[in-house]
């Protein structure tokens, strides 16, 4: 039962009781008075006097009679108030220790949802909250630590690379100040990733949408990537089956969207292999309870790489996640290259899956709406 109810059944029966035992103290009062009076006087003999005597002597005694029950059946009512308060604010009270709990960064305990009113409601909101500030505050703490754990080792490298600069003490070469220049494009990217990154968690990711042609905006980035899948001798082949490949997208986002993907597919792929690129038309499901379907484009890149161990691929999105030998090599990326792709993509309203086998290659569909 909600609280306003269980106040409201409880004032009821507060007043029945009230009235109803001032009502029968005043009357039982008055009875026994106007007996006393009557055996008192004798009935008999009775005059205009005596009748007007009966009559101011009633009335003193009806002001005595409801004084005093006006004060007993307050005190009733006192008594049966303080319970009421006491019952009604007793959750409170386990609520306010706790709110000064989390007031002092302590999220880590729940309250038991005791009753099924609006304070086990009340209850049952706080725990939820202080469950989401937890996640957030742990979010937060790996994210610095992760963070300062990638700046650490091109700040090392940077400084020692000073330091023989400096003791040196002659003009500095070109090829001295080269991986200095490395490390400080690395450091740079990473800076911005992080930035980009963090603003599409929050769901403030500016998007400058334009209508699109998807098919372009992929043969681009397949341009870009061309150098790169030459050095590694990697063959890179591109399909467009799509008959509808026209998206309202931020062409930026996406580009580096397609970028990672495919530079992942080029760098993971052993000399002679292939990198194919797959554009078709294709329905995307609009959350579980509408069953309502979008057209989508899907665009599939998938490669003739090692693949990714099963164990290790629902964590290749998160952030920092770099898989086996990628973790304990400086060189290569950050591991912030699919968090990146997956929060754009999410953010166009669209979605990614992956799927590989070790020794047999990975595939990464990216659906988006069209
Ligand atoms: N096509 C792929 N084939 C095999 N492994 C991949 C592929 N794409 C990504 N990975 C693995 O997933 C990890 C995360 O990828 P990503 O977020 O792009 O980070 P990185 O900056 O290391 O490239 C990488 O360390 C890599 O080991
Ligand atoms: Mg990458």
């Amino acid at each position: 039962m909600s609280i306003r109810r269980k106040m409201f059944a409880a004032m009821a029966v507060m007043v029945v009781l009230i009235c109803s035992t001032f009502i029968q103290l005043s009357v039982e009062f008055l009875a026994d008075r106007f007996d006393r009076y009557v055996a008192a006087v004798g009935i008999e003999q009775w005059t205009a006097a005596d009748v007007a005597g009966l009559k101011s002597h009633l009335l003193r005694a009806m002001a005595f009679g409801s004084t005093g029950g006006a004060i007993f059946t307050g005190l009733i009512g006192l008594l049966i108030g303080y319970i009421l308060i006491r019952t009604f604010t007793k959750p409170l009270q386990r609520l306010i220790p706790a709110i000064q709990k989390v007031a002092d960064n302590d999220f880590s305990f729940q309250l038991n949802a005791s009753t099924n009113d609006e304070f086990g409601q009340l209850t049952e909101a706080f725990n939820v909250m202080t469950r989401r500030l937890g996640q957030a505050e742990q979010a937060r703490t790996r994210l610095v630590a992760d963070v300062a754990h990638e700046l650490r080792t091109p700040l090392a490298i940077m400084q020692s690379r000073l330091e023989v600069i400096q003791e040196a003490g002659q003009a500095v070469r070109p090829e001295v100040l080269l991986p200095l220049q490395d490390e400080l494009a690395r450091l740079t990217g990473l800076v911005d990733d992080l930035h980009q990154l963090t603003l599409a968690e929050a769901g403030q990711l500016p998007l400058r949408r334009q209508e699109t042609e998807l098919s372009e905006l992929v043969q681009k980035v397949a341009d870009i990537l061309h150098p790169a899948a030459l050095e590694r001798q990697v063959k890179v082949s591109l399909s467009f089956e799509a008959t509808r490949s026209v998206a309202s997208v931020d062409p930026r986002r996406i580009v580096q969207v397609f970028y990672n993907l495919l530079s992942n597919a080029i760098r993971h792929s052993s000399p002679g292999g292939t990198v194919t690129i797959r554009m078709t038309d294709s329905e995307q499901q609009k959350g579980s309870r509408r069953r309502a379907e979008t057209p989508c484009v899907s665009i599939t890149i998938a490669d003739t790489g090692g693949g990714i161990p099963a164990d290790e691929l629902p964590f290749v999105f998160n952030r920092f996640y770099r898989v086996g030998e990628a973790r304990s090599r400086h060189a290569g990326g950050t591991g912030l290259g699919l968090a990146i792709a997956k929060e754009f993509v999410e953010a166009h309203g669209g979605r990614i899956t992956v799927q590989s086998d070790v020794g047999k290659g990975t595939e990464f569909v990216v659906f988006l709406p069209v």
